[in-house]
């Protein structure tokens, strides 16, 4: 069966000491009152050294927002997938909507950075999702078909190990949330393409997630969804109240 989790992104927020300072805070409040599901941090690359060892790896997984298309050498300032792998983390963020918007990522560009990460046994948590204009013109089921290009050249065993994340651009740090029936209608889709690619096993065990403006408010809704199976968090990741209120939706 297939993982519920919810998993934060701290975008490029938090020097380190204040990062430190999070990820202790959010692991005694999980020490004390163990989730019912998986959870993750994902945090800037500089955190990442520091952070592992000081969250309790069976409670909180830990990974990275990005990572580099190429194996390693000259490639002044990024980040490669193996460099991630040796901090500790085991995740890491990919084809997020700010990296496709501000960084001019590409479905052959995140193809690579996801091999990458897979043949350094991190798990991806692969991103997907429609800008505004696109959902009001009802493109959004073609977007996200295109977007899957960049993971359906993986084996069936490979997109087994990866995590989907639905997040519609419209609503990330907007406020603006997909509503429950918007969101379980393209997760559904999404499960539908994945069954016809790999198979209904496949797609019945892949972990979809929902990211735009999820709160503790409104992420019980969400996630009582069949075909949502958690979400991934900006803004409400930043502080342990609300990311905890966001976990507990699962209890
Ligand atoms: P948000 O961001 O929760 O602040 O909307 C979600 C994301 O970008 O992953």
């Amino acid at each position: 069966m297939r993982k519920n989790i919810v998993a934060g992104n701290w975008k490029m927020n938090k020097n380190l000491q204040e990062g430190i300072a999070l990820a202790k805070e959010l692991n005694e409040a999980l020490t004390a009152d163990k989730p019912n599901c998986d959870v993750v941090i994902c945090t800037p690359f500089i955190h990442l050294a520091s952070v592992t060892p000081i969250v309790d790896a069976a409670i909180i997984g830990v990974g990275a927002e990005n990572c580099a298309d190429k194996v390693s050498g000259a490639y002044t300032g990024e980040v490669s997938a193996e460099m991630v792998a040796s901090t500790g983390a085991q995740y890491v963020i990919l084809g997020h909507s700010e990296r496709r918007s501000y960084y001019g990522e590409t479905v052959e560009i995140l193809e690579e950075k996801v091999k990458l990460a897979l043949a350094n046994n991190l798990t991806p948590i692969f991103c997907i999702g429609e800008v505004l204009e696109e959902r009001q013109a009802e493109k959004q089921n073609e977007v996200v078909a295109a977007q899957l290009a960049s993971v359906f050249t993986l084996s069936a065993e490979d997109f087994g190990k990866i995590i989907l994340a639905y997040e519609p651009v419209w609503a990330i740090g907007t406020g603006l949330t997909a509503t429950p029936e918007q969101a379980q209608d393209i997760h559904a889709y999404i499960r539908s393409l994945i069954a016809e690619k790999y198979g209904q096993e496949v797609a019945e065990n892949c972990s979809i997630l929902y990211g735009g403006s999820c709160k503790p408010s409104n992420a019980k809704e969400l996630f009582a969804n069949p075909d949502v199976d958690g979400g991934l968090i900006g803004g409400a990741a930043l502080k342990v109240a609300d990311f905890k209120g966001i976990i507990d939706a699962f209890k």
